[in-house]
This record gives structure tokens, sequence and C-alpha cells, in this order.
């Protein structure tokens, strides 16, 4: 097997990087080769643990070998079925597994995208269409992605957009229920949040866009580029039923917190509330670029044949890529897994917050998809840096001081305790700096 470049082909590789748009950012140097469960190595033969996933994506590691192989043995059978010209087997054979995994039984109606924006424009475009209706509500803090409807209902950063406006007219958004949003300390009592936020939709509804003029309702389980903050379950029961009064359809974007990242199949299961249109990626495929929007036959019945579709659409690879995901999921003990590890991240974290009671304001999320926030402007982006030099790739998150943790799936306890004391050891020499 192929050990990637050498030194001398890696900096003749690298001197071509002045040649890619500085509009990527990127939060390590040098190529990354390999991967393997929680760890990737770079060509200079750095190995670092990932707590990354490439963003909440090879939730079952690197280079799963299942997965692998699937998808290797789909690309000597066919690759590119193209969905308007034919069925493949993958495409069926996910819409099969999917099925049984879905958080309500009436989502059964499936379309397979290639990222997570697509999906979400998908969505946006189903709402429309069978509502018969234009405005879509959503959250400030939210993020759904890049391309021009996604970002038009994306509030998480200004950088998304800026310089690029007019975005897709028609957007109203409301505010989530999260203290900062509010401008409310961190002990505020979530149903004071929840009671605040659903009185400025009901406002939104009489002042800014009427029902019979608004289609459709976005939100994230677990607000994710917002900064890792779990959506109260009676907020979207409040979203829930305000969609059922008006005629208006509850999208629910988990393209992040899905396919066991938060201890549950589905973060949208805490609640028990049922999405009319739920859009889904990232581990979906565990690195192989596939999204979907399942929603219910009756709604997607108002599809004209060839109003959804795309070249890349639903590709074969990525298919049996997510159809093995799908059964290692089952197979493996995700869920379990998870749940113990999260027990543990958790723990470790809140003796840092204890330790640093001062700098640390809050601990939060569910199953994999934790978050630390700090209170010193910097400290976030000091803290991954100061993780990165010790061996371990994290992110940082939202317009607040956040790091995210979202390692594999079935990370073991020993990895997810070496991620944890580089992060403490990380936290405690850049508040030691201050
Ligand atoms: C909740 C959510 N929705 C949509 C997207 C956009 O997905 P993609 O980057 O695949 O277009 C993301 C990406 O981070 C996301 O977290």
């Amino acid at each position: 097997m192929s050990t990637g470049p050498n030194a001398q082909e890696t900096a003749e590789l690298l001197s071509y990087a002045p040649n890619v748009t500085p509009g990527l950012a990127r939060i390590t140097e040098g190529i990354m080769a390999r991967g393997a469960g929680s760890y990737v190595e770079y060509t200079d033969g750095r190995k670092m643990l990932d707590f990354t996933c490439g963003i909440g994506v090879t939730s079952l590691g690197h280079c799963h070998p299942k997965v692998s192989a699937a998808a290797a043995e789909q690309c000597m059978q066919i690759v590119h079925a193209q969905c308007s010209i034919a069925f493949h087997a993958p495409y069926l054979g996910l819409v099969q597994r999917l099925l049984h995994m879905m958080p309500h039984p009436s989502l059964d109606s499936f379309f397979f995208w290639n990222s997570g924006s697509e999906a979400v424009e998908a969505a946006l475009k189903l709402a429309r269409i069978a509502t018969g209706r234009q405005n879509i509500i959503c959250m400030q803090g939210a993020y759904h992605g890049r391309t021009f409807g996604a970002m038009a209902v994306t509030r998480s950063k200004t950088i998304y957009s800026v310089g690029v406006a007019p975005l897709m007219p028609g957007v109203f958004t409301i505010p989530f229920p999260f203290w900062h949003q509010l401008g409310r300390e961190p002990s505020t009592p979530t149903d004071e949040l929840v009671k605040q936020c659903l009185y400025q939709l009901d406002l939104v509804l009489s002042q800014q866009t009427a029902p019979k003029d608004t289609a459709a309702i976005i939100v994230e389980p677990v607000l994710g580029e917002g900064g890792y903050v779990p959506t109260p379950p009676a907020f979207l029961e409040g979203l829930r039923a305000v969609c059922d009064k008006h005629g208006m359809l509850l999208i629910v974007d988990e393209v992040q917190s899905g396919f066991a990242r938060t201890g549950r199949l589905f973060a949208i299961e805490e609640s028990g509330v049922r999405p009319d249109i739920m859009v889904i990626a990232k581990g979906l495929a565990n690195g192989f670029p596939l999204s979907g929007v399942v929603s219910r036959k009756d709604l997607t019945e108002s599809l004209a044949p060839g109003s959804m579709g795309g070249t890349y659409a639903g590709n074969a690879v990525s298919c049996a890529a997510a159809c093995a995901v799908a059964d290692a999921m089952r197979e493996e003990g995700i869920l379990e897994n998870v749940n113990a590890r999260s027990t543990e991240l958790f723990a470790a974290l809140e003796a840092v917050k204890r330790a640093h009671s001062a700098a640390v304001v809050d601990v939060r999320g569910r199953g994999l998809m934790l978050a630390v926030e700090f209170a010193g402007e910097g400290v976030a982006a000091r803290v991954a840096k100061k993780c990165v030099e010790r061996g371990m790739i994290i992110l940082t998150t939202s317009v607040y001081e956040v790091i995210r943790f979202i390692p594999a799936l079935n990370i073991s306890a020993e990895d997810l305790a070496k991620g944890a004391k580089i992060f403490q050891e990380a936290v405690d020499e850049v508040l030691r700096e201050d």
C-alpha cells in the first residue's frame, strides 16, 4: 500500500498551496495522508488524535474497514449510475435500511443528494412546493450551509455571507432559546428562554410573515455552528404545535446531529417531535459525499417528476458506503459506546470547569457532540492551537468562545481519556499564560 508522498514530493506539492483559494481556512499545516480509526497521519510523520472527524463526518473512524471495503467493491461494479437514468442497488438498499431507522414512521420518502447544503436547499424547495407558500422561518444562530438558499437561513456568523447579498428573500428569524442570544445569564431557567422564543415566534407570525405565506420553520435539534446548544424539547414541541396550528411544515436539520452523534440515532428523538421533513448528511456515509431529504409520501407527491435531481445525486459508491454504515451502527454497538464515552467525557470536562470555575462558563451537549465555553476573548482558539501542538486536532465553533468535541463514535475509552487529558493540559497552559 502507498505510504503517500515522501519529504521531497511533499515539499513540491506544498509549493502549489499559494494557488489554492485564500477563501479556504485550515487549522493544521502540511498534508494529511492517512487515517485509521481515531487517528490521522501527515506526510511529515505527525500522528494526530482526531477529535473533529472532519467536522462530524467520519463518525465510525477514518477508513472503517467495512465501509471502505463496501465502497471499493462498488467501485468495481458501477460508480455512476445516474439517478435520473436508473436505480442502482445501493440506492434502494439504503432506503431499505434507513426506513427502519427513522425517528417517526411517517418519514418514508427519500431523496439523496451530495452535501448537507444541497439537501437543505431541496428541503426548502419541497416545503415551498408542498405548501404553495413562500416564506421560511429560521433560528438565530443556525447553520444550514453555504449555497445561496442554505446561506439565507444561516444565522451563526456573518463570514458565510459577507459581501454576497442579496440572499434568497422570504426568510425570517426568531431567537433560539440560548441564554447568550437573549442576553441572559447562563443560569436562566430553560422554560423562561423557551417561553420568550415561542412568544417571539407568535409575534413574527402576526407582524412579519403571515402564516398563510409561511411554508416552514427550519431548526437544528442541536445548534451546531451556533455553539453546540441542545434545542430544548419544549421548544421543539412548541414549534410543532405552531406548525400544526397554521399548516406550516417543520424541517429538522440532522446533518450534524444525526446517525448516533448525540447518543440517539437522531437527536430529535429526545423530544419525540415528528419532523415533516428531515435533512441528513455527514455521518450518513462516513466521509463519502452523501446527503438526503426524508419526508412523507403525501408531501413528496406534490413534486413533479424531474423537479428533483442532480448529476451526482445519490452516488452509487457513497450509497454503498452508507449501507455499510447503517449495518455497522446496528452490529457494532455504536450507540452503547457513544453513551458510555459521553459520560466519561462529560466528567472530564466538568473537572476542567471545576478547576477553572472563573474561566469556563459552560459544559454542554449530548452524546459525543459536546462543548466547553470559555469566558475570555480568544481563549478557545488558543486552546485549540495548543491541542494541535500536543497532537490532537480539535475545532472551535460559534461567535462565542467554544471548543467542540466530536470524536469518532466508536472511540476507545483510552483514546477518549488521552484526548481529554490533552485538552485539560492545553487549558491549564493557556490560562497560566493569562
Ligand atoms: C446542521 C448543518 N446543516 C447543514 C450543513 C451543511 O452541510 P455541508 O457542509 O455538507 O453542505 C452543516 C455543515 O456543517 C450542518 O452542520
